[in-house]
């Protein structure tokens, strides 16, 4: 396995090259993403949307986190893969979200945690930090709050938010998160914020100037027909793709073309002339001299 990425090796990039980060919800697309080059792999509760077909992020468990997350591990990147903490994992007791994150590492395996929220947020981060478990802040449109949001709106658009924004993630910075995730703010406050803090910032809809930038996995391969942010640039259409793939194998299953001879399992012509003669039955094939048994063991090898 190759060396994977820790999350002082992610905060060291800090004003260096720009990071690379997408979200990998299974082992398929976590090897994808690492075949890619991705830095960072989120296990992000976007596979609320991305996968369950949810309207918000605010159903995922921290089992499920989990689950998802060990799925990702298995493809063994070389990136850093962050498991998400969920809605109401570390909202009520720190020592709850400390036991919450916790499962996310060694359950899941993920080498940190991502949670949402600044000021309020302050002494669970100061705590799951103090567990050992490097964190990744998330401010700006964080969507767990969505309904206290009133929607998913750019946050920070006027210069008394803006600013609070920013001095979150100072304090942010200063209790000690290895990056943090600017999603949906003005440019120029994602800029302000990366010139400010000395951790990178990884942005998703907070334009050019963030230290890295994120995208659901989904969306940038057009996995999906929906209508998506106006941040998201789709690089594929693989939802097409598929539908086109899946019509030619129905087709060739209508005309019979599927299967063909290189899909097809053979056994020897004696074999076939003796069944063709018999009752497949193992006391029938005894009476003709073949070990029943183990004749049909050796069809289920076969497979
Ligand atoms: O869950 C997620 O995918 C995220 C990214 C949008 C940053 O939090």
């Amino acid at each position: 396995m190759a060396k994977r990425l820790t999350a002082p090796d992610i905060q060291a990039r800090k004003g260096g090259d720009k990071l690379t980060m997408v979200t990998a919800y299974d082992e398929p697309s976590a090897r994808i993403a690492d075949r890619a080059g991705a830095d960072i792999i989120l296990v992000g509760d976007s596979v609320a949307n991305a996968v369950l077909g949810r309207d918000d992020t605010l159903a995922m468990t921290v089992d499920e986190m989990v689950y998802h997350t060990a799925a990702v591990i298995t493809a063994e990147p070389s990136g850093l893969v962050v498991g998400d903490m969920p809605w109401l994992s570390y909202h009520t007791t720190t020592d709850e979200a400390v036991h919450n994150a916790g499962r996310l590492i060694r359950d899941g395996g993920a080498g940190a945690v991502k949670l949402e929220g600044g000021r309020k947020r302050l002494d669970v981060v100061k705590a799951v930090l103090a567990a050992e478990i490097p964190v990744m802040g998330h401010l700006g449109l964080t969507p767990q709050s969505v309904h206290a949001m009133g929607g998913y709106k750019v946050q920070g658009k006027q210069a008394a938010a803006a600013y609070e924004l920013i001095t979150e993630a100072k304090m942010l910075a200063e209790v000690g998160v290895f990056a943090i995730v600017l999603e949906g703010v003005p440019a120029v406050v994602a800029a302000m914020v990366t010139e400010e803090i000395a951790v990178p910032t990884i942005g998703i809809g907070a334009g050019a100037k963030c230290d890295g930038q994120v995208l659901v996995f989904h969306d940038v391969l057009g996995l999906h027909d929906k209508r998506t942010a106006k941040f998201v640039r789709q690089y594929a259409n693989l939802a097409d793709a598929a539908v086109e793939a899946l019509e030619r194998f129905f087709a060739d299953v209508r005309s019979g073309d599927f299967p063909g001879e290189e899909e097809t399992y053979h056994m020897p012509e004696e074999s076939a002339e003796i069944l063709r003669e018999l009752t497949v039955d193992a006391g029938d094939l005894r009476n003709a001299g073949i070990d029943g048994d183990s004749f049909l063991a050796d069809e289920a090898m076969e497979r």
